[in-house]
């Protein structure tokens, strides 16, 4: 049964290691637990804050809402197939799992699309609010359908993936802050091995014989280890900024000022570019003050190395942004979700 806790320190579970202090903080076992916490108590969505692993908040030093989180469940104790043929399974997905440890369930159970997606942090019920997206796959590829806590009706509702809005790093769950908690996910996996390995440092497995789901976990992790800190060394919150798009009459402009500009195109004719490298060019990477710096393995990454504050992080970052406005005309958006007191 759960409990009101009050003044819980969570500077522990958000991966900045931003110091916030809770005054009201309940954790839940799972959906039935949710439907009763909002019972006892005068919840509403302007009172109400969920957070799942804190992989992707930007949280202030104190925090006056009813905090509530779900917690952490084994893939073996909170999946269920619901559907399953020789090529494919539907699998339903608790919110409270932690996202690496289903990927790692799936890859050893033989369930294929998640793999490129391995080692980001955070919960399976975080996942579909930013459309957690790596070397070429998205969450919304494989998503059939979730089911939500709607706050201000105080219903469960399902959400089929064309509801969710999906985009880059967006959702309707993102768009819509405060009104929504994801109780469970349903994604859609293979069972026979087709793989997406158009991107980088995956491309060399096309030749590879022996290919397996392990193999090509394994390569991702490498690859994130190489440029990605670790948060339980050096906190962070992943890439601080999405990558911006602009019109093609803008990519040309920059293209021919900086040739080595990287860019790709969209289906809209628009370009995204890589705000990884504005961001090194404009000569950030590795940059550090007292307290917050840029990583020096991928500038699209801030990090607090020494006790930085909510304050410290968004003034390095709107720093970062009117350098990067300054120097190209490009306007960075910060991708976490910032979270006011
Ligand atoms: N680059 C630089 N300097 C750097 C880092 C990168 O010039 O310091 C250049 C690279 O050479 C490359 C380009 O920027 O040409 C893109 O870099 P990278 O391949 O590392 O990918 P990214 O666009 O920076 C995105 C996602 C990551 C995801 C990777 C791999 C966003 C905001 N970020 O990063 O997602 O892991 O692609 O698919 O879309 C996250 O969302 O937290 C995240 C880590």
């Amino acid at each position: 049964m759960f409990s009101l806790q009050s003044k819980v320190d969570l500077s522990h579970s958000n991966t900045l290691s931003l110091p916030c202090v809770a005054a009201k903080f309940i954790e839940l076992e799972g959906e039935s637990e949710l439907l009763s916490v909002f019972k006892k108590y005068p919840l509403t969505s302007s009172n109400t804050l969920f957070i799942g692993g804190g992989s992707n908040v930007i949280l202030p030093p104190s925090l006056q809402h009813y905090v509530l989180t779900f917690r952490d469940k084994f893939p073996e104790d909170a999946v269920v197939i619901k559907e399953e043929s020789s090529t494919e399974v539907l699998i339903e997905v608790e919110a409270g799992v932690e996202w690496d440890a289903l990927v790692e369930y799936c890859v050893l159970s033989g369930y294929y699309g998640l793999e490129n997606l391995s080692l980001i942090p955070g919960t399976m019920g975080a996942a579909p609010i930013q459309n957690i997206g790596a070397y070429g796959v998205e969450i919304a590829d494989c998503l059939e359908e979730l089911k939500v806590f709607c706050i201000d009706e105080q219903r469960l509702v399902v959400f089929r993936s064309e509801q969710c809005e999906f985009a880059y790093r967006d959702s309707i769950f993102k768009r819509n802050p405060g009104k929504y908690i994801i109780v469970s996910v349903s994604l859609r996996l293979r069972k026979e091995p087709v793989f997406t390995l158009e991107y980088g440092e995956l491309k060399s497995l096309n030749t590879e014989a022996n290919l397996s789901g392990s193999l090509v976990r394994n390569t991702v992790i490498a690859t994130r280890q190489a440029k990605l800190p670790d948060p339980k060394k050096l906190p962070n919150a992943g890439s601080f900024f999405k990558n911006p798009v602009v019109s093609a009459e803008q990519e040309k402009g920059l293209k021919d000022a900086y040739p080595a500009l990287v860019s790709y195109p969209l289906p809209t004719g628009q370009f995204k570019l890589a705000a990884a490298w504005l961001i090194d060019q404009a000569g950030w990477k590795g940059y550090r003050n007292d307290y917050v710096g840029v990583h020096d393995k991928q500038a699209l990454v801030i990090v607090n190395h020494n006790g930085g504050q909510q304050c410290d992080i968004l003034a390095l970052a709107e720093k970062i942004k009117a350098s990067i406005f300054q120097k190209f005309h490009v306007v960075l958006e910060i991708e976490p979700v910032f979270i006011s007191a």
